[in-house]
């Protein structure tokens, strides 16, 4: 049984605190006891808050990420979480060279969760930061779905 998840991005500060929040979110809702946290690849914005795009659009969610502040990513986050999910193939790329991911656990993109569910191309969570507040929304929905067919998932393996 998955019992903890490391959301992985770049900078730490729009989608893996959007992934972290999502989760968590939906993983109370669920009643199930998960612990998830993120990490960025880079570590320009070790320490900060979310940025204040990502934090808006969750508040509009009703989720609050405010209270979460940028780490980068290392080798030991590769032995200690049972599933890392990254949010685009750059990111993968930089897992794979931080460490032997192969004994370390399971490193995936987070959309293949709904790519194998619903037969779509899209693997990518696309980086906002450079966008405007709406890509942040399509970004908050994206997870939203994932993480609901995470939890589906989880749930029926629970049962059988
Ligand atoms: P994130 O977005 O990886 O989703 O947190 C980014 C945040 C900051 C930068 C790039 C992407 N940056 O270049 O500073």
């Amino acid at each position: 049984m998955t019992q903890s998840i490391l959301m992985v991005c770049l900078g730490n500060i729009c989608r893996s605190p959007l992934a972290q929040g999502v989760f968590e979110a939906r993983v109370r809702e669920a009643g199930l006891s998960v612990f998830i946290d993120s990490a960025g690849t880079a570590g320009y914005h070790q320490g900060r808050p979310p940025d204040p795009r990502a934090i808006q659009v969750a508040a509009e969610w009703g989720i609050d990420i405010s209270h979460q502040r940028a780490r980068q990513l290392s080798a030991k986050d590769l032995q200690q979480f049972d599933q890392v999910y990254v949010m685009d193939q750059a990111n993968q790329r930089a897992v794979e060279q931080l460490g032997n991911v192969k004994a370390a656990g399971r490193v995936e993109l987070l959309m293949s969760l709904v790519k194998s569910a619903h037969d779509l191309p899209l693997e990518e969570v696309p980086d906002p930061y450079y966008g405007q507040l709406d890509d942040f929304r399509s970004v908050i929905e994206m997870l939203d779905q994932a993480a609901r067919i995470w939890i589906d998932r989880q749930s029926r393996n629970l049962s059988e």
